[in-house]
């Protein structure tokens, strides 16, 4: 759509300029566009005229992007950025928002996806992503393309979306022009480069034209800030009762100087460190104990638990081990690393390292994600967060979760943590008359407590209904005294909860979707908005079904149409996931 209309005050080639520039900026460039020429008005500068060079048309370059957590969305828009100023005309694309027929016109495409689940993609992709796997695909003859892929080595899927997609559409006939790169967790430099070497080979000899350069560099005022930031821990307590085997804890942050400008549905990146236990067993065991600088660089620093077909690949190429080689060479490492740890790896297979060949085997240690439980409009400079400590025996060892046992185990009130924000716009809340369905089992129930201080404290007027579960009503119910809370004062309309362990058949919130479903299809008829947050491996898959089923009984649907019905309101951004 183009902003300028053709009645504005400038000659016709001069709106298609402008166009070209605006039509494809982001909010956030338009409003510093605005704000510049504002700010050039006021101060009385004047704009010297300059003899006009005839513009060619900007070559279009295509941009879709699948993301779940924003990784690739940003690289998006790094990569719009970068092509706008070699003279492409780039339009970005969520691949939710994507019809397969924009491939087929595309000239030159470029897809930047994520995976998620276990070799899935990102949940809001799915749609197109199943289109453009299926036999309705259009053909894509004439297409220049390239993706880049972004995932994460701990996973047995490594980059698989992005593979698939990458044969997909050179399967149906597109030219890939750019070789596509798998980029880990740490993917800032691979990706930045793999941008500047697409852009240069997808912009052609003639694009040059007229470039119109605009300094992004500038942050403007109104992106918050995603600056990593130190906390201080206020309040640290374990919401399960000491006879449950969980340990969740609300974790209260309180930021010196103000708290990140965090939005009901963002989350906070969390820097943890390695537990020194783990650090000096893995030590031992490679015979490097009294190695002091090794052993701060792992606890700070490393990633010092993954095990991946890189590490194994690494650690046989490095040491020569035969077991090793033969492991890798049978086919077998894929599956043999399934619940394993780098520990694992040198305590099975030992051979005399250094502290290099070591250091080789890990990468930097990556922050952990974890949904915001709070809304600043409520607890002002504070952010709480909701962690449940993983821990769980495989191979005859006890393993704990690096970040959630940090801090479970770890942390302690008084102390200080680093955090950054991460934003996600696309689990935000709706307009205040809009009502909402959340189904949060688990910590999943974390952004949910955020959505109902935040319409609490903005007194909006839409309804509110909670589904919640865990294992038993006396020693897992979290924060229960919020929501008795929230039910009296009408911030929360309803909640139903499903406590797994305190029947003989266990109940789970599906199954409590599935009991309130003629309730529940009305108020979606009435336009609320279906927020999905907590385990996606089996949870968020079970609770889309349900939803399934309960359109086709309610409203006497085919199965198919029934499907439709849930397709619909992903499409219409009124079925909303945040699953890890
Ligand atoms: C957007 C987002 C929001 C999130 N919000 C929250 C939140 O609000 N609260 C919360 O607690 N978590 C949340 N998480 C999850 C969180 O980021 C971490 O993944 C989680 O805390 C585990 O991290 P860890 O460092 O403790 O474990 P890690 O050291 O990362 O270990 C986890 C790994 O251990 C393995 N593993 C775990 N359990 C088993 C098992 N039973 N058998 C075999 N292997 C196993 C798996 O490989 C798993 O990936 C969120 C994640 C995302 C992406
Ligand atoms: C719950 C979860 C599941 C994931 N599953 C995979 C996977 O199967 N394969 C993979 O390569 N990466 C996997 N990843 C890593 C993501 O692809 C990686 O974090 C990526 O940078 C996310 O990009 P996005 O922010 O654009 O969604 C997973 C990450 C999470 C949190």
């Amino acid at each position: 759509m183009s902003p300028i209309p053709k009645t504005a005050p400038f000659a016709e080639e001069e709106i298609d300029l402008l166009n070209r520039v605006v039509g494809t900026a982001s909010p956030v460039q338009r409003a510093w566009l605005a704000g510049f020429l504002a700010g050039l008005d006021a101060s009385g500068a004047t704009v010297m005229p300059h003899p006009a060079t005839p513009a060619r048309p900007a070559e279009p370059l295509t941009i879709v992007y699948a993301s779940e957590s924003g990784n690739s969305e940003k690289l998006a828009g790094d990569l719009a950025k970068t092509a706008r100023k070699n003279g492409l005309r780039p339009t970005v694309i969520d691949m939710a928002d994507l019809e397969l027929s924009a491939l087929a016109s595309a000239k030159r495409l470029v897809v930047i996806a994520a995976t998620w689940g276990e070799g899935e993609p990102p949940a809001r992709a799915m749609r197109a992503y199943n289109e453009l796997m299926s036999g309705g695909a259009p053909r894509l003859e004439g297409v220049e393309f390239g993706v880049l892929a972004l995932g994460d080595t701990a996973y047995a899927e490594f980059c698989a979306i992005g593979r698939t997609i990458d044969e997909r559409l050179a399967a149906l006939g597109g030219k890939r022009v750019v070789d596509r790169v798998d980029c880990d967790l740490d993917f800032a430099e691979p990706a930045a480069r793999w941008i500047g070497d697409a852009v240069k080979v997808l912009t052609p000899p003639n694009a040059g034209g007229r470039v119109i350069e605009v300094d992004f560099g500038a942050k403007p005022a109104a992106l918050p800030s995603t600056d990593v930031v130190e906390a201080e821990i206020i309040e640290h307590v374990d919401l399960n009762s000491s006879r449950s085997d969980k340990e969740t804890i609300h974790l209260a942050l309180s930021f010196e100087g103000g708290a990140p400008a965090y939005e009901p549905g963002d989350s906070l990146d969390l820097y943890a460190e390695n537990d020194p236990a783990y650090v000096d067993e893995l030590l031992k065991i490679a015979g490097l104990a009294g190695d002091e600088k090794l052993r701060a660089d792992f606890i700070k620093s490393r990633d010092v638990t993954t095990l991946s077909l890189k590490t194994v690949e690494t650690y046989a190429a490095s040491t020569g081990h035969q077991y090793v080689k033969a492991l890798l060479a049978d086919g077998q490492a894929k599956e043999w690393i399934a619940g394993r740890q780098l520990i694992d790896l040198i305590a099975t297979f030992p051979i005399a390292l250094d502290a290099e060949k070591l250091r080789a085997l890990t990468r930097p240690l990556a922050p952990r994600a974890y949904s915001i439980a709070s809304s600043r409009r409520d607890v002002g400079d504070e952010a709480h967060l909701l962690i449940s400590a993983v821990r769980y025996d495989s191979h005859g060892r006890a393993r704990k979760g690096v970040a959630s046992n940090y801090v479970a185990e770890r942390l302690k009130r008084g102390q200080h943590v680093r955090v950054k924000l991460k934003p996600n716009g696309h689990f935000a809340l709706p307009a205040p008359d809009k009502d909402i369905i959340m189904v949060g089992p688990g910590t999943g129930v974390a952004p949910f407590r955020a959505f109902v201080q935040e319409r609490r404290a903005t007194k909006a007027p839409g309804r509110s209904w909670l589904f919640f579960g865990d294992r038993t009503f006396t020693h897992d119910f979290l924060y229960q005294l919020d929501w008795q809370d929230a039910l009296k004062d009408g911030a929360l309309t309803r909640m139903d909860v499903a406590f797994s362990r305190d029947t003989p058949e266990k109940v789970y919130v599906q199954h409590k979707l599935w009991q309130r479903r003629t309730d529940l299809i009305q108020w979606l008829d009435g336009g609320a908005y279906f927020y999905v947050c907590g385990d996606a491996k089996a949870m968020a898959k079970d609770v889309r079904a349900a939803l399934v089923r309960a359109y086709a009984d309610v409203k006497a649907l085919s199965p198919e149409a029934a499907e439709q019905a849930v397709a619909t309101l992903e499409r219409e951004k009124r079925y909303l996931q945040d699953t890890y």
